[in-house]
């Protein structure tokens, strides 16, 4: 099958395409290469996809906001399925500039739906985020929990599942969200917690926590991400639907910083600064509707997930670690 993922060069996008390609799809990524961390890491992503499978790769630089470009995407490459991974990620960043996440996540958004609905795609998925309940009323948040974003970055996300879900009802375009619980895993984005604790304890630095350290996350393997989209090549039973896509658990973030200190045997303490204002103050997903709906089933562990991606850092530290370093 002919395959979209847009921002393939990206964190999850990436891990997405490497499992497509391993499971014999044709694979166009769509990607500008944003700099909004080093586009070393994005260059590595696409290398690594491409040396998979090379006659079955291809790579283009553009961006969704441009809506020739998506149309020629789609006709040129007769694009049957698509995982939209493309976005300004980032809840912090989106407080302080909420027209670039606005432009990518929602004007991008609509005119990929509307080649989809032009091109008559078999089905659209929708990388949506946890950000979208915003306070938690209680826990672990289901799919009926009150989303109420408490960043621009929230807001373009809950809104992107609107569009989705309207133009499954209006055009019968078989849309679905899946609402990612922080993803974390080898190549994963610089600048957040695991990353930065990862990095600093490596090189002898005590890794910093924003606030007192009892907030809690729900962290997610790469690996059940990656399970879950594949999942939805499979299956129709969940068109039109938004579901949680979390973990085994959650976390508070001040046991996730001592046991990157463990894995790392750094002999450091964590710090502490001021929290920040748009963070949610925990996020724990019941996965039961996915569970129902796609069979899915988390099964990494956020202390086997560290120690795996400590192991990861540590064997790809001399080209990885400047790059999280720089952004
Ligand atoms: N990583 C997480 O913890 C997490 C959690 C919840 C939701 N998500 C969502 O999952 C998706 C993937 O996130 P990620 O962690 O891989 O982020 P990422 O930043 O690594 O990947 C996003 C990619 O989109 C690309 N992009 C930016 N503007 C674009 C444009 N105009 N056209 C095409 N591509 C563009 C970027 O260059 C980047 O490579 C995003 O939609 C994000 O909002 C991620």
């Amino acid at each position: 099958m002919n395959v979209l993922v847009t921002g393939g060069a990206g964190f999850i996008g990436s891990h997405i395409t490497n499992a497509l390609l391993e499971n014999g799809h044709e694979v166009i990524v769509v990607d500008p290469l944003d700099p909004y961390y080093d586009v070393g890491i994005k260059d590595r992503n696409i290398k690594l996809c491409r040396k998979s499978s090379p006659e079955r790769y291809t790579y283009v630089d553009g961006s969704i906001t441009d809506e020739d470009t998506v149309d020629r995407l789609f006709d040129e490459y007769n694009v049957e399925f698509v995982f939209h991974e493309a976005a300004q990620a980032g809840v912090r960043t989106s407080v302080e500039n909420p027209h670039k996440p606005h432009e990518i996540n929602t004007t991008g958004l609509l005119n990929l739906l509307e080649a989809a609905v032009d091109h008559d795609v078999r089905r659209f998925v929708n990388a949506s985020s946890s950000s979208v309940y915003g306070h938690d009323e209680y826990l672990p948040y289901d799919e009926d929990h009150p989303t109420t974003p408490r960043s621009p970055y929230g807001v373009t996300k809950r809104t992107a599942e609107h569009y989705c879900r309207v133009y499954t009802e209006i055009h019968d375009l078989p849309t679905v969200s899946l609402r990612y619980f922080t993803v974390y895993g080898p190549r994963m984005r610089p600048n957040m917690a695991i990353t930065n604790f990862t990095s600093r304890c490596l090189a002898g630095e005590p890794p910093v926590i924003y606030g007192d350290g009892q907030q809690t996350r729900d962290f997610t393997y790469i690996d059940d991400v990656v399970r879950a989209n594949l999942a939805l090549l499979e299956t129709d039973a969940a068109d039109g639907e938004a579901m949680n896509i979390g973990s085994t658990g959650n976390i508070t973030i001040e046991a996730l910083a001592d046991h990157v200190i463990a894995e790392t045997g750094a002999d450091v303490e964590p710090v502490y600064d001021d929290a920040k204002e748009a963070d949610a103050r925990h996020t724990h997903a019941d996965v039961s509707k996915a569970r129902e709906l796609i069979d899915y089933d988390p099964t990494t562990d956020i202390r086997d997930g560290v120690s795996r991606f400590v192991d990861w850092y540590e064997d790809n530290r001399e080209w990885y670690a400047p790059l999280v370093r720089a952004s």
